[in-house]
């Protein structure tokens, strides 16, 4: 076995995919996977087959859509879970069964109102049972950042002897240092007397933002996997992201450490789950953020055109970020526009080019360039994510309003073939839209939150609006964009009634 090769496990489906209104179809995993294959990630956790029928389905899916790295999937340390993961995983060439138990007194006390021994054994047993299905059995020792080390130690040594082969180490609440966190490790990997048998894996949530740091710490004590999310995605403040870490060991020859990423897909893919997942990454989003690699003070700038390393300590495109931009306007051809959709990762089979080709210039035309965020908004939006045809579709939308105006909306849909127009009025033009699409509906829906953000500001910026529906008693999400704020409005609600219907 190579000592300097760090294992890349990806938990984007699983761990990333919790996040409320993050969820994707089976459809959408699929497509996130094999992007992640050709990423170069050695482990997919795919999903936690026993906690919905969707998610079995997708572990199904995508355990027959991928053929390269190990298909993971979650259980809790008991047999029904177990079984489940390995009915899920029937069709996967290479399949792992990720198991576990609360490893801190705080999760064996209050969580499973048990002692150290009885959970002892409860991981064993489980280590043991998922064994009869599958060669690669992973343990997770949940809340292992705050777990006595010598009790983990014991825990570690007895889940490797009953059959583990990967044994990870979560720090589930985000709280550990880094130096606490690597400690752990190293403690483990100097007393754990069977542990040459397993790989250790490091686990790290981002609470206190030390989740990357952790990691490393992790990697540098001995640990040999590494657990991440595209983006960091994943529930509170989320998980390691993975494209942090892959760059890290790229970037620092001296650790010694190598990956089997090929770098150049990650603005790909984080550009794909970003406009898949809803979840926009952040400016300053190391990376992969917009401004990652914007240079604005007059003294970077003139660095940086200097000697490019000036100032940048990694080179964009090994991230995939193009340079030497072709700029997209109103006067680019479909050539370009393709060649951009291409490096954000979008699957030119799926697309209708010539449609998508068509709303890019309604776009251009509001707007001087296209930028890569409004590229994935205006794909975000379209049937092409998605591959599917909507039940709703808005035909058309009227909008009187004004000063002393009373604002009436005219909104005309097309639901499952059939169209329908109604007219409303209400306190605001937005308002008097959803009372007209109400009207056609007439269904009990609540509007529960709704948020509208300015692309980059400028008013002839594209607007995005973000909304969760209440429907018996569920919260559905919704995304729209359009530089008219009504229209990106009715977008939005029309996206969520999709996930309704
Ligand atoms: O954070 C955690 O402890 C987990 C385990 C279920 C692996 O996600
Ligand atoms: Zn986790």
């Amino acid at each position: 076995m190579d000592n300097n090769r760090v294992y890349v496990f990806d938990t984007t489906l699983r761990d990333g995919e919790q996040v409320p209104g993050c969820q994707l179809t089976t459809v959408e995993k699929i497509e996130v996977a094999k992007e992640l294959e050709a990423l170069g990630v050695d482990i997919i956790e795919a999903g936690f087959p026993i906690s919905s029928p969707g998610d079995f389905q997708s572990v199904v899916e995508i355990s027959k859509a991928v053929s390269e790295p190990v298909i993971c999937a979650l259980t809790r340390a008991n047999t029904k879970d177990i079984d489940a993961a390995a009915e899920a995983l029937r069709f996967a060439k290479r399949k792992r069964i990720h198991t576990g138990i609360g490893a801190s007194d705080m999760h064996i006390k209050y969580k499973f109102n048990s002692t150290r021994e009885e959970i002892l054994k409860r991981g064993a047993d489980a280590v043991k049972y998922a064994r009869q299905f599958v060669d690669d059995v992973e343990f997770y020792a949940e809340d292992a950042g705050r777990a006595d080390n010598e009790f983990l130690a014991r825990m570690v040594e007895a889940v490797i002897a009953a059959g583990a082969t990967v044994v990870n180490i979560p720090d589930t609440n985000g709280y550990c240092l880094p130096d606490q966190y690597g400690a752990k490790i190293k403690y483990l990997m100097d007393h754990v007397s069977n542990i040459d048998k397993a790989i250790i894996s490091v686990h790290c949530h981002n609470d206190l933002g030390l989740a990357t740091a952790n990691t490393i710490a992790g990697i540098m004590n001995g640990a040999r996997q590494v657990e991440c999310t595209i983006n960091g995605i994943g529930e509170r403040a989320g998980n390691t992201s993975l494209e942090e870490v892959a760059m890290i060991l790229k970037t620092h020859h001296s650790l010694g450490l190598h990956t089997n990423i090929n770098s150049k897909h990650i603005y790909g893919i984080s550009t794909l789950v970003s406009t898949m997942m809803r979840m926009p990454v952040q400016p300053n989003k190391a990376i992969v953020g917009r401004n990652a690699f914007a240079h604005s003070s007059g003294i970077h700038q003139d660095g940086v055109l200097k000697h490019r390393e000036n100032y940048e300590i990694l080179n964009p495109e090994d991230v995939g970020i193009a340079t030497n931009s072709i700029i997209l306007t109103a006067r680019s051809g479909r050539h370009a526009l393709k060649h951009h959709l291409e490096r954000l990762g979008y699957k030119l089979d799926k697309i209708n080019l010539d449609e998508v080709y068509q709303r890019f210039l309604e776009m251009a035309d509001q707007k001087k360039e296209i930028s890569d965020a409004d590229l994935q908004q205006l794909m975000g939006d379209g049937d092409e994510k998605n591959y599917v045809d909507k039940a709703i579709k808005l035909m058309l939308l009227q909008v009187v309003c004004g000063d002393p105006l009373r604002p009436m909306a005219t909104v005309k849909l097309k639901i499952n073939g059939e169209e329908k127009e109604a007219s409303a009025a209400g306190n605001g033009p937005v308002n008097a839209t959803i009372n007209a699409i109400h009207e056609i509906i007439k269904d009990d829906i609540d509007l529960d939150e709704f948020s509208i953000q300015a692309m980059h500001g400028g008013s002839e910026d594209v607007s995005k609006v973000n909304m969760r529906v209440k429907y018996n008693g569920q919260s559905y999400y919704g995304f729209g964009y359009s530089t008219d704020i009504v229209n990106a409005s009715v977008n939005a609600y029309v996206d969520a009634l999709n996930k309704i219907y």
